[in-house]
């Protein structure tokens, strides 16, 4: 079973795909790290994140330290977000995903296309959002307790300009897919967040 996760930043979708590949004993992806990476190797050995060119460079060989800390630096997040917006990037980054997503048994994957592009026969689709206030406030906090403090305006500003570029590009946009399942968790902390998404996956499955 491919179950793809996807939404906005901070929206919680990761901590949602790992619960639900904890539950149904799964293996998970999270699919931002990819162009994380790429955004980190440009910035680490100086390369134009306003070239195409050199940001598909950092694509070949790109190795995946999910520990590094400065993967999520704000920096770093700002660079991926704009080098995904490359075609040829998100093609070279395509294949990764969908062999991790067609292995034998499925997958759990999360990102913004997962469902519409990547993996869009994935049984399960969920798509995560809340507030960008609220999202913002999260991102602030996430960012203090790893010792990297941000002002929650700026951070607000950064988001909504994420948002702006994640869903207004012309390869591959945030979008709800048709037939994916709703998760507003606005007012929902991550336990209970997780908690609905996985009964309202089982419910759908019960369904079937
Ligand atoms: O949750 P957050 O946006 O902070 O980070 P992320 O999910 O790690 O994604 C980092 C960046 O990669 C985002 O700004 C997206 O623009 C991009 N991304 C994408 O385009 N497609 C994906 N499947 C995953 C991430």
């Amino acid at each position: 079973m491919i179950i793809a996760v996807d939404g906005p930043a901070a929206s919680g979708k990761g901590t949602i795909a790992k619960a639900l590949a904890k539950h149904f004993g799964l293996p998970h992806m999270d699919t931002g790290l990819l162009y994380r990476a790429v955004a980190l190797a440009l910035w680490r050995y100086g390369g134009d994140p306003a070239s195409e060119f050199e940001a598909l460079r950092a694509c070949h060989a790109l190795v995946v330290e999910p520990e590094d800390e400065e993967l999520r630096s704000e920096p770093v997040s700002r660079i991926a977000s704009s080098i995904s917006a490359y075609p040829s990037v998100r093609e070279a980054l395509r294949v990764r995903q969908q062999e991790f997503a067609g292995q034998p048994g499925g997958a759990v994957l999360d990102g913004r296309d997962i469902g519409t592009v990547i993996a869009p026969q994935a049984e399960v689709k969920l798509f995560v959002t809340a507030s960008p206030e609220v999202r913002a406030e999260r991102r602030t906090k996430e960012l203090a307790a790893r010792e990297m403090p941000a002002h929650f305006e700026e951070v607000l500003a950064d988001i909504r300009a994420r948002d702006e570029r994640d869903s207004n590009r012309s390869s591959a946009p945030l979008r709800q897919a048709d037939d994916s399942i709703l998760i507003d968790t606005t007012n929902l902390d991550a336990q209970a967040a997780c908690a609905d998404a996985i009964r309202r996956v089982e419910a759908l499955l019960a369904a079937r």
